[in-house]
């Protein structure tokens, strides 16, 4: 399957856009970690806003999402994931916390996996070498072999 990775400048030119028209961007970036095209690399919305400089960075409402489904995490029964969100209108922001407070929460193993995820082991750490070889070295192997 070929899929489409957006560049930094289409990035920079959709966040344009919304601070422009005032818009909401949500970036559903739960495909982070499955991009491998040569030449291509994955941008974080929330990391261009920010080196746009004050004028995007402190305007544009912007809402980020991951989730442990994708990728080599595939574990789509924890049900773990976040939204991280920047610049939110107060008045919304109440409403938010309000509709995420009434909300029951992913069981605790999800929540533990979700710490892993955004926190990988390290190479200093016990459990790198097993994190390499049970999840990166098969995930580039059959990514190599998918370009065959
Ligand atoms: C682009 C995209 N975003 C979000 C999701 C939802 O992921 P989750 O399993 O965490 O609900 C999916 C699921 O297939 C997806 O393809």
């Amino acid at each position: 399957m070929h899929c489409q990775v957006q560049s930094r400048q289409c990035i920079e030119d959709v966040i344009r856009f919304a601070a422009a028209e005032k818009l909401f961007l949500m970036a559903d970036e739960v495909y982070q970690d499955n991009v491998y095209a040569d030449g291509c690399k994955f941008h974080s919305f929330k990391r261009v806003l920010f080196e746009m400089g004050l004028e995007y960075s402190e305007k544009v409402e912007l809402a980020s999402f991951h989730s442990t489904s994708k990728c080599y995490m595939g574990e789509c029964g924890f049900r773990g994931g976040y939204m991280e969100v920047v610049n939110l209108d107060p008045e919304v922001k109440v409403q938010l916390t309000k509709l995420v407070s009434v909300r029951l929460c992913p069981p605790v193993p999800g929540q533990a996996l979700l710490d892993v995820v955004v926190n990988p082991p390290q190479p200093d750490e016990p459990s790198y070498d097993t994190f390499i070889k049970v999840y990166i070295v098969p995930l580039t192997v059959s990514f190599v072999h998918s370009k065959k």
